[in-house]
């Protein structure tokens, strides 16, 4: 299973296995991360499960959606490698992917 590391607000790092085919945001909510509220559900409309992507992997990311952008304009948090979860895809390509919840709006 590849594996996704998500560092916490608190500054915890923890490495999950997630299933390939899931969003990252759904990687991290299954595993029982609850302060990536999600609470749209994944439909792109409350960037409540806003992270920061390793640059390194940015390139094996779907580009930026104007909604997605959007959204992240939102927030007080965002910075270059702003994403939000839900929007991203997760499997092989991004195994050893890193994400930082983003701080609370
Ligand atoms: S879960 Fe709402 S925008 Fe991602």
């Amino acid at each position: 299973m590849p594996k996704l590391i998500v560092v916490t607000r608190d500054g915890e790092e923890r490495e999950i296995d997630g299933e390939a085919g899931l969003s990252v945001m759904e990687v991290i909510r299954d595993a029982g991360v609850d302060e990536l509220l999600a609470l749209c559900g994944g439909c792109c409309s409350c960037a409540t499960c806003h992270v920061h992507v390793d640059p390194a992997f940015a390139d094996t990311l779907p580009a930026l959606g104007p909604d997605e952008d959007d959204l992240l304009d939102s927030t007080s948090d965002r910075d270059a490698t702003s994403r939000l979860s839900c929007q991203l895809p997760f499997g092989a390509a991004q195994d050893g992917m890193r994400v930082r919840i983003a701080a609370e709006d």
